[in-house]
């Protein structure tokens, strides 16, 4: 254990008109080096999670957060990028500047605003994010690199409409109970699980419900070393932190067995010396209900292509035995691609230091894990989380 999450802040997500990716940054990281208790000052490296590929016209994002405050002139930031786990890859960097010794805090933010182009456009957007040379005429955008994999699930093992039906379904459930989210409504299991007008078949068997939205926010931590972390008001450890890039072509893998997922989960549980039933929930990347389905799998709470138990028996429900996205998940709370990696820690920093709002809260939370995911199984992030004291 050699870093902290001292301290955080996470905005509403959604279609966030009016605000600009400056405007959530600069709420985000005052929110959290506010939350942290320490001065603008006292910060001495700063990571921006922040994906763009031409979301925004704003390319250049690293120097932002210093509009915050005067005194963080001249202290060093850098964008990070990694596709969709684009925040959780900001995070490590920053636990790298950490163990380094370069640093006593550091500031993480992630940023998205992606609304700004319709569906279609974010879509083309977001394909930059498959191996171009071969997957980037496929239709419906990155939806349809999904789909495609969703397909080919739905060969090998049967198809489990039902079972991505009730993810959506617990996904919504969950997501009813937080402020934070992008969709803050229950979604019956009729309608998740049936084409119709408004719920039509988006790529492969893959509905509009089994999609994450284009959404816009932000979210901010404030890392320190352990010594550090000792004298502040909270402070919520990292039991493990892994990462495991795969090849990019999909041609290349067996692309439904998850494998990098899968060897991020095992490192990371080994380095925490931990079984995954240990932790008290998970924060998974639910980017799409499918990708959800086959990370019951790669997580080693299933054997492969039997992933629909977990869901059917209730296990990743709030109250089952490894509740998965009691936030909602990316597919409730929102995808703005830059900060979803960060959510995800708050969120699991919340759980764990008993401070998320309302019914949000789960009884027993002692430890967390967080799989985050770049590209379809490309750029995998495993944190495994727990109060210092
Ligand atoms: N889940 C549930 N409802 C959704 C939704 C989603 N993902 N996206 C939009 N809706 C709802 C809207 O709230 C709206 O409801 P209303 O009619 O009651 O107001 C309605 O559907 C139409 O919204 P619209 O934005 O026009 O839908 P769309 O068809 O243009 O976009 C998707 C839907 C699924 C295609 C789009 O959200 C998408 O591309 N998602 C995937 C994003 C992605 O690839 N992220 C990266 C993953 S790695």
């Amino acid at each position: 254990m050699t870093a902290c999450i001292v301290g955080w802040s996470h905005g509403k997500f959604g279609k966030l008109d009016g605000e600009t990716s400056e405007s959530l940054i600069v709420k985000a990281a005052s929110d959290a080096i506010a939350h942290a208790g320490i001065e603008p000052r006292d910060i001495d490296v700063i990571y921006v999670g922040n994906m763009n590929g031409g979301f925004v016209r704003q390319e250049f994002h690293s120097s932002l957060p210093l509009q915050t405050h005067p005194d963080l002139r001249f202290k060093p930031s850098t964008r990070v990028e990694n596709a969709c786990a684009t925040g959780s890859a900001a995070i490590h960097m920053g636990l790298n500047t950490l163990a380094a010794g370069k640093a006593r805090f550091v500031l993480v933010v992630g940023v998205e605003k992606m609304t700004e182009l319709n569906s279609a456009q974010a879509g083309e957007v977001l394909i930059k994010a498959s191996y171009v040379a071969e997957e980037a005429n496929i239709e419906a955008g990155f939806a349809g690199i999904f789909g495609k994999i969703t397909s080919a699930y739905f060969q090998r093992y049967g198809d489990k409409s039902d079972a991505l039906a009730k993810i959506a379904v617990k996904a919504h459930r969950n997501g009813a109970k937080n402020p934070f989210a992008h969709f803050q409504r229950e979604f019956a299991y009729e309608f998740c699980r049936t084409p119709s007008d408004k719920n039509p078949f988006v790529a492969g068997p893959l509905k509009r419900t089994d999609c994450s939205p284009v959404t816009d926010g932000a979210a901010a931590v404030v890392l320190a070393d352990v010594g550090t972390a000792l004298g502040l008001k909270q402070a919520i450890a990292f039991r493990a932190a892994e990462h495991v890039n795969d090849f990019l072509p999909m041609s290349r893998r067996d692309i439904i067995k998850f494998e990098g997922p899968q060897l991020a989960w095992k490192k990371a549980l080994a380095e925490a010396r931990l079984d995954l039933l240990d932790l008290s929930f998970v924060e998974s990347h639910d980017c799409f209900t499918s990708a959800e389905l086959i990370e019951y799998e790669a997580m080693g709470l299933t054997a492969p292509g039997e992933g629909e138990r977990a869901i059917h028996e209730g296990w990743v429900e709030r109250d089952g035995k490894l509740p998965v996205n009691v936030s909602g998940g990316l597919k409730a709370k929102g995808h703005p691609v830059g900060a979803t990696g960060v959510s995800m820690h708050v969120m699991t920093a919340m759980q764990l230091s008993g401070t998320a709002p309302g019914a949000l809260q789960l009884p027993q939370a002692t430890l967390g894990g967080v799989f985050n995911m770049g590209g379809a199984a490309v750029a995998n992030y495993v944190s495994i989380l727990e109060p210092l004291r």
